[in-house]
């Protein structure tokens, strides 16, 4: 494979094209789309955690001036297909977790949709529920296979028998809360049902999964539907996939044939039914000789799914590959639970995944009396310790090397620095996330009045997809940038796959490549008006024979207040290594948002689950707190100049999620740093700290 030969546009800090729109407000989400006389719905929620519905009294809300529809399980349209529990929506009485949808009101207004589908009178047939995630649960299994298709468990020599003839040891429990995706825009569709054909605009972070997957459940014929998203206003995973209340908008625009309907959840709904990253409990035991050389490494996860749609987050990956060890064990076992379902929220994996393990390493450094960079830079692997692999391109040493310079590491000391009424202390970690590329998209080029057009049903989330789509486009085209646009964001461009796993750019630039070349192998460099080529991503291209991930290390400084453990981070720099960048501009913006959610993990964000009642009790954001600017101080994201020819044609490695991937480690050990108190369980809040201050 090589490299577009002379990049130009690539590489450019180019503004955003869909700027100017969005700040004047004229970019159209979901919920805006213009169209006639549309009608408002508002789902009906149960308020038991398990157990039936016996009946619902709808009678006086159908009566309603004004109330067009009231859907229930007992009058809903039967799906064609209930395979996914999730998306079977009003096909049965039964209910498995508190605020799943038993039922919708579609009106005039949104306000008047509101109002009766509160009050709609349910009865209900409860059973006790089992919402507690324990590490004795009696219900724990191995699932078949984790998240992305990785392995349950993974063992190579003899974890237990190193770990009683290792030097140096560290065996600790970890713990990551449960947390929920909270974009700005929330989960919301404008649907219509017209002469046997369904349109969408939908906020998805893509257009042709989310398509596939309401025609699998309504039974209904691709050509017939289409999904219309130009905009997104954030996703990090929670649109990846579609939840239950897309169902639930077609299923009304079904029963409205000829009248658009509107669906927004509120932010409140969105914590019963868009996904959200399982609380994990993780045993991290590390070995090692006096030199630190790690003889021993294993990570045993426990972590939760609902009972009616399995999913098994990947904690234990990113410690099959991090560092060298003749010895390693990582295994995950999930409670079954009458709980909402888990799903996709940044680095899924290895976001939880390199918090215990990353701590762990901190704690064997202060153990062994050595250096955290330098632990961990004497553990380098020099090929994949999980596959054997040569790495693609691994230049974690360098990012190391490079931060801890930035920082001024090496003015650490041995900490618990006082500076007037506050502790001060610095920490580290690494941070990790595979370079994926789905192995189907397909894009076209079109020239038309001049200008070279690039298709594809891409997602941009507000990640730069609008921008740098056409960089790519330009470079393999060989022309000016300027000269090129883009149109994604609808079913009617050729089939792309998700905006998920940090793969939209790799993905959908290597279809743009492919477009490209054929586009010139078939008109040379002076086409007509109307031109036309597309082509695929090139699956002989897909480079198998390496290991391939994005890599950088973050460093903290801790400020702990002596008096009341309140905790601040006034600076936080990452540097990373992942592949050619792009775009600086939306680049930067991906890495300091990762890192700003990791901060976010690591102090603020904590969905306190209530397993008394089976929900969570902070379910807005009044009480959920996301790291705001306020709680930010300086936070730098840096990368080096790396080359990788075997990732994909442009060199790129994706960026959306490695800046979470251990910023929560380095946070939590740069408290420690501090105070000495070494909290294990997330967030790290002062009454956890203040307890170990003297
Ligand atoms: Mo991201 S969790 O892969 O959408």
């Amino acid at each position: 494979m090589t490299d577009l030969l002379t990049p130009r546009a690539i590489g450019q800090s180019l503004v955003r094209r869909d700027g100017v729109d969005k700040v004047r407000g004229t970019a159209t989400y979901a919920f805006e789309t213009d169209v006639e006389h549309p009608a408002y719905c508002h789902p009906v929620q149960a308020t038991i955690a398990l157990g039936r519905v016996t009946a619902m009294d709808t009678a006086a809300a159908e009566a309603l001036d004004g109330v067009l529809a009231v859907l229930t399980p007992f009058n809903a349209e039967r799906l064609a297909s209930t395979e996914d529990a999730e998306y079977a929506v009003l096909q049965s009485t039964e209910v498995a977790f508190r605020g799943q949808l038993i039922g919708l009101v579609v009106a005039e207004t949104s306000e008047l949709a509101r109002e009766v589908a509160d009050g709609i009178t349910v009865t209900y047939a409860e059973q006790p529920h089992d919402s507690e995630l324990r590490t004795d649960h009696p219900g724990l299994y191995a699932p078949e296979q984790v998240n992305a298709g990785h392995p349950t468990d993974t063992a190579e020599g003899d974890v237990d028998a190193a770990m009683a003839a290792a030097e140096v040891t560290v065996d600790h429990t970890y713990e990551t809360q449960m947390l929920h995706n909270n974009p700005i825009e929330p989960h919301a569709t404008t649907a219509l049902w017209e002469d046997g054909s369904l349109t969408l605009w939908d906020s998805t972070q893509g257009v042709h999964p989310d398509r596939a997957a309401v025609c699998e459940v309504f039974g209904l014929d691709e050509e017939r539907v289409r999904v219309v998203c130009p905009y997104v206003g954030g996703g990090f995973g929670s649109k990846g996939n579609p939840h239950a209340n897309v169902m639930l908008v077609t299923m009304a625009a079904r029963a409205l044939p000829g009248r658009p309907v509107k669906l927004a959840l509120t932010r409140q709904q969105m914590f019963f039914l868009t996904g959200y990253r399982t609380p994990t409990i993780q045993r991290m035991q590390l070995g090692a000789d006096r030199r630190g050389r790690l003889s021993a490494i294993a990570i045993d996860v426990v972590e939760q799914t609902s009972k009616i749609k399995e999913f098994a987050e990947q904690t234990g990956v990113p410690a099959r590959m991090m560092y060298a060890s003749p010895n390693r064990r990582t295994t995950h076992r999930l409670a079954p639970l009458d709980v909402p379902i888990p799903s996709w929220m940044r680095a899924p994996g290895e976001c939880p995944g390199m918090f215990g393990p990353e701590v762990a390493m901190d704690e064997l450094a202060e153990a062994l009396g050595m250096d955290p960079v330098q632990l961990r830079i004497a553990n380098e692997p020099d090929v994949d310790p999980d596959t054997g692999k040569p790495w693609s391109s691994r230049h974690l040493v360098e990012c190391l090397r490079e931060g801890a310079q930035r920082f001024g590491w090496d003015s650490r000391g041995p900490g618990r620095r006082r500076e007037g009424d506050w502790l001060v202390g610095h920490g580290m970690a690494s941070s990790v996330y595979p370079t994926m590329r789905q192995a189907t998209s397909t894009a076209s080029i079109r020239f038309s009045g001049g200008r070279y057009v690039a298709e594809i049903g891409a997602a941009d989330l507000g990640t730069g997809a609008w921008t740098v789509l056409p960089q790519i486009a330009a470079d393999a085209l060989g022309v000016d940038v300027a000269d090129v646009d883009v149109a994604i964001g609808d079913t009617r461009y050729p089939t792309a796959s998700v905006a998920g796993g940090s793969s939209g750019t790799n993905t959908w630039g290597s279809a743009i490549v492919q477009a490209a070349r054929e586009f010139r192998g078939k008109y040379g460099t002076d086409p007509q008006d109307g031109d036309e080529a597309s082509g695929d991503v090139d699956q002989a291209a897909m480079d198998d024979a390496h290991a391939a991930y994005a890599f950088g290390a973050q460093f903290a400084e801790a400020r702990v207040n002596a008096d009341t453990g309140e905790i601040r981070v006034p600076r936080l720099i990452g540097v990373f290594a992942a592949g050619r960048i792009i775009n600086p501009r939306t680049a930067r913006s991906q890495l300091i948002g990762g890192m700003t959610m990791g901060l976010s993990m690591a102090l603020h964000e904590d969905s306190v689950f209530d397993t008394r009642i089976g929900q969570v009790a902070n379910h807005d954001l009044a009480d959920y707190h996301i790291t705001v600017n306020a709680d930010v101080g300086e936070i730098e994201a840096h990368w080096l100049d790396e080359h990788d020819p075997y990732v994909n044609v442009m060199g790129a490695k994706g960026i959306g999620e490695i800046g979470i991937t251990g910023t929560a480690a380095a946070v939590v050990n740069a408290v420690h740093h501090a105070t000495g108190v070494r909290v294990r369980s997330l967030p790290v809040t002062l009454d956890k700290v203040l307890a170990g201050l003297d």
